[in-house]
């Protein structure tokens, strides 16, 4: 059955950091693309004019969307609607119903404060305007697995669950997108993919900046919260899944959720929380705050197909670089004076550029039987005109696709994963800006040949 196109996007949180940093430069990519042919309308408190919010579209496209195209921009400028006013007056959403016009199957996108949900939610449902509409809403899908329940039970209050569009943007990434692709359109690879031929999993998503001014959100989200419960799980799912009956819809997030209730709920002694110096004194942080902005995980996943197996993260702000990158470890073959050290891997860069790497060794030029490390570059796409995450979510929203947003059972699997470990209690390692993060880190991934970094070329 194809879903019904929505015919109005309406965003609350307009003139919003998040409206600013990713949703305005979306929406002018899919203006260049031709992809934006319906109303766009904002909400916010009152004050604002029109022309005020379409030169705050313009600043955004300019600062993060990378530069303006004139004729894209026009499009979207025209298309632009601004309704004021306070989320907890009926008027507002008096205001937007009429806004809305002939519009029967709009899109909401909540990129507001999560405590402000309800009250949005409530609004919309006294108002008529949930009448066959959608709604997308942003991480943090709460802050453990209470919260995400209570939360999903609000938005279940008014909307169906096909109706919900939960953003995890890793799932709209393209290299995220490809781990399936390689996974699963290629022969080589399925049968190896198993327990009995890789040693090990691994991804590091490491980033050289610190909390960017976001240090009030920070002290409520840490690291584990912030990228592990859900971007770092849901690249684990795409690796560790079993083949979809089909790349779309349910079949996809139903094998999702199946590898979030095979992994284990994690214990302290499987992770090392680490905080980076100098993180007390960025603004709205506690001066004795014992969050993490560095998390390291060993997970293990209770499969046929991956029992005994390794899948280690760590995530961490104050990094030496910004890449994120799988290295699937394969087991050393039988004969090892042909292997003495790397093994064969399988290597995927999901940021800041695609890449997918096979490590293999080959003969040592020369007299003597000896091998070399090489690695066979398979995938690289610099770049490329690639769909944004962003982008490409916001469009399959409109569309009703929800192939790529998380479904509330994976969320709340998600965070059964997580719960045992969220809090400040365990033990906390400070680490220099600029390193791998804390020293102790390294025994977690220790029995399986340390950890592989990102900007070598080869794991080591
Ligand atoms: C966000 C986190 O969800 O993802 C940030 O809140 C993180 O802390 C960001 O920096 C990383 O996403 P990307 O796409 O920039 O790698």
């Amino acid at each position: 059955m194809t879903a019904i196109r929505s015919d109005a996007l309406v965003f609350f949180g307009a003139t919003g950091d998040l409206a600013y940093k990713k949703i305005f430069p979306a929406l002018h990519a899919m203006a260049r693309r031709g992809h934006l042919d319906i109303p766009v309308i904002g909400v916010a408190r009152s004050g604002w004019t029109l022309e005020q919010f379409q030169a705050r579209a313009r600043d955004s496209i300019e600062e993060h969307g990378g530069g303006v195209d004139q004729a894209a921009f026009a499009k979207l400028s025209a298309r632009l609607r601004l309704v004021g006013g306070d989320y907890k007056e009926a008027d507002t959403f008096v205001a937007l119903r009429k806004e809305l016009g002939d519009a029967q199957h709009p899109v909401y996108y909540l990129a507001i404060p999560p405590g402000m949900f309800a009250t949005v939610v409530e609004g919309l449902a006294q108002s008529g305007c949930d009448r066959d509409a959608r709604v997308i809403v942003e991480k943090p899908f709460g802050r453990d697995l209470p919260s995400a329940q209570a939360l999903n039970e609000t938005l279940h209050a008014t909307f169906d669950e096909s109706s919900i569009f939960r953003i995890d943007h890793y799932l709209g990434k393209e290299a995220v997108q490809n781990l399936l692709v390689f996974r699963f359109a290629n022969t080589f690879l399925e049968p190896i993919w198993n327990r009995h031929y890789v040693e090990s999993v691994q991804i590091t998503m490491a980033e050289s900046f610190g909390v960017q001014g976001r240090g009030g959100f920070y002290e409520e989200a840490g690291a584990i919260r912030d990228v592990i419960q859900n971007h770092m799980l849901q690249v684990v799912s795409f690796l560790a899944m079993e083949p979809p009956a089909d790349t779309h819809g349910e079949a996809l997030r139903d094998e999702q959720v199946k590898v979030f209730r095979m992994i284990r709920p994690l214990s302290p002694d499987e992770l090392v929380r680490g905080q980076f110096r100098g993180y007390r004194n960025e603004e709205d942080v506690a001066l004795d705050s014992r969050v993490e902005t560095f998390a390291a995980v060993r997970l293990s996943i209770d499969s046929w197909r991956w029992e005994g197996v390794p899948f280690l993260i760590r995530a961490g702000k104050h990094l030496p670089t910004t890449s994120t990158e799988v290295l699937v470890k394969l087991r050393r073959p039988p004969l090892s004076k042909l292997c003495p050290n790397e093994m064969n891997y399988v290597r995927f860069r999901l940021s800041p550029d695609v890449t997918i790497g096979i490590g293999a060794r080959v003969k040592q030029p020369g007299d003597q039987m000896l091998s070399e490390a090489t690695e066979l570059k398979v995938v690289n796409h610099p770049g490329g005109d690639e769909m944004g995450a962003y982008e490409r979510l916001l469009g399959d929203a409109m569309e009703g696709d929800a192939t790529l947003f998380a479904r509330q059972d994976a969320v709340e699997a998600a965070w059964a994963i997580v719960q045992p470990i969220l809090g400040t209690s365990t033990t906390l390692h400070e680490y220099d800006p600029g390193t791998w993060g804390p020293p102790e880190a390294a025994q977690l991934a220790e029995s399986s040949g340390g950890w592989h970094c990102p900007e070598c070329a080869e794991p080591g």
